[in-house]
């Protein structure tokens, strides 16, 4: 730190020497703004740019609002699931950073699941859904855990629809949100209009301001975990706009250590999480074995050149700039529409 202050008071000094009278030049020589110490060249912002894009501060996605807040309502509404009594909140707690905190999902029955809930929030951003990426964009996932056994657990997507068309205030709903479609309450819409809604579940961290060139967001600790990362390979995998969200091929995974290959061997091909918000996402991997960050962490290196203890606090600051703030007016809980008469004769009971 103190060497590079010198070196550029050193600098300094001597432009203000080549500066001396030259009148031209004086506007050229203006000492630069004060502004936080230069970090190190393979850091700086410029030449981070081709492994990690930024995302821009929060605003509303481009779909129509009217639709967005169809799936607003339709992610919060527990009559989407057979029990009547399951939303995508339920797994996805918004206000808990899109997670459940369970090692894996507990199914409409209560029962565990096989796999770890992975945010909702940025999976817009991933162009692979699913811990084995069966799905692309969040549109064509949204549709699944309705029909899913192992989450809400509706037979088909006539009863959703049912379901939905005895809610009258959803029938004026989707009409606002697919104006010009007959009939526009549909399975497909339900799917859209909740994918046009969680396109706006984005959150801008303090990496996103430093990548565009604030560099006083990253704390000396967390640029060290920065570099750590970048020496460890990390960002072989986790880079892009969500730091994963793609599919990892079979020779990237070889490269992991043996007890992430071993929880993830039941894989054929496994999504690369991403690491936006991983500090609130525990318990960690696609089956939730893994309690802590830093184990996460450890087992992430290359078992020839393991981390130390240093590097993987230092690892682990550095995530924490990965942290964004949850939009709270975009994610609170909206007026659900009432019950219409017939509502109540679609309510099934949930099976013994
Ligand atoms: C019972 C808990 C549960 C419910 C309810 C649920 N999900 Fe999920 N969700 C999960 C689990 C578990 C996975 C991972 C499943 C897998 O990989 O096979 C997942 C995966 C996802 C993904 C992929 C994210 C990624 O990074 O791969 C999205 C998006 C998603 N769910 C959105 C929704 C929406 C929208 C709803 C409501 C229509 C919903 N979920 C309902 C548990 C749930
Ligand atoms: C070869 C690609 C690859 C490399 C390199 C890699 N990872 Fe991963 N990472 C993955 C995959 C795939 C998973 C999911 C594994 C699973 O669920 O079983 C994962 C999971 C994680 C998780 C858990 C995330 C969650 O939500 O469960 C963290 C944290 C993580 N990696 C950090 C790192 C760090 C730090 C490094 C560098 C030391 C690193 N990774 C290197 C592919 C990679």
């Amino acid at each position: 730190m103190a060497m590079r202050i010198n070196v550029q008071s050193f600098a300094f000094v001597l432009l203000a020497v080549l500066c001396g009278g030259a009148a031209a030049l004086l506007a050229a020589c203006q000492p630069p703004p004060h502004r936080a110490a230069a970090p190190p060249q393979p850091l700086s912002p410029a030449t981070l740019n081709h492994l990690f894009q930024p995302l821009p501060e929060w605003e509303a996605p481009p779909a129509p609002p009217e639709r967005i807040q169809l799936g607003r309502m339709l992610f919060y509404d527990l009559r989407l699931s057979i029990t009547q009594q399951m939303s995508c909140n339920t797994c996805h707690l918004l206000q808990n950073y899109g997670v459940d905190g369970l090692p894996t999902a507990l199914s409409h029955k209560g029962r565990s699941g096989p796999r770890n809930t992975p945010t909702v929030y940025n999976a817009a951003l991933q162009n692979a859904q699913f811990w084995d990426g069966r799905a692309r964009s969040v549109e064509e996932q949204a549709g699944h855990p309705l029909l899913a056994e192992s989450e809400m657990g509706m037979p088909a997507a006539d009863d959703v629809e049912k379901t939905l068309r005895s809610i009258p205030g959803y029938n004026t709903a989707f009409a606002a949100a697919f104006p010009g479609q007959s009939p526009p309450l549909t399975f497909q819409n339900v799917a859209l209009a909740i994918a046009a809604f969680e396109r706006g579940l984005l959150t801008p961290s303090r990496f996103d301001r430093y990548l565009a060139g604030d560099l006083s967001q990253l704390t000396p600790e967390e640029l060290q975990g920065l570099q750590s990362f970048l020496d460890a390979g990390c960002a072989s995998c986790h880079n892009g706009v969500g730091l994963g969200g793609t599919l990892a091929s079979p020779a990237a995974l070889a490269l992991l250590t043996e007890p992430a290959t071993r929880s993830a061997q039941n894989l054929a091909v496994i999504k690369i999480p991403s690491l936006r918000n991983v500090t609130k996402t525990a318990p960690y991997f696609h089956n939730g074995t893994v309690a802590t960050l830093e184990e996460a962490v450890a087992q992430m290196a290359p078992q020839q050149a393991p981390l130390s203890p240093q590097a993987i606090a230092q690892i682990v600051a550095f995530l924490g700039t990965l942290t964004g703030e949850l939009p709270a007016d975009y994610i609170a809980m909206p007026t659900l529409p009432e019950d219409g008469p017939e509502t109540a004769s679609f309510a099934q009971t949930p099976p013994p």
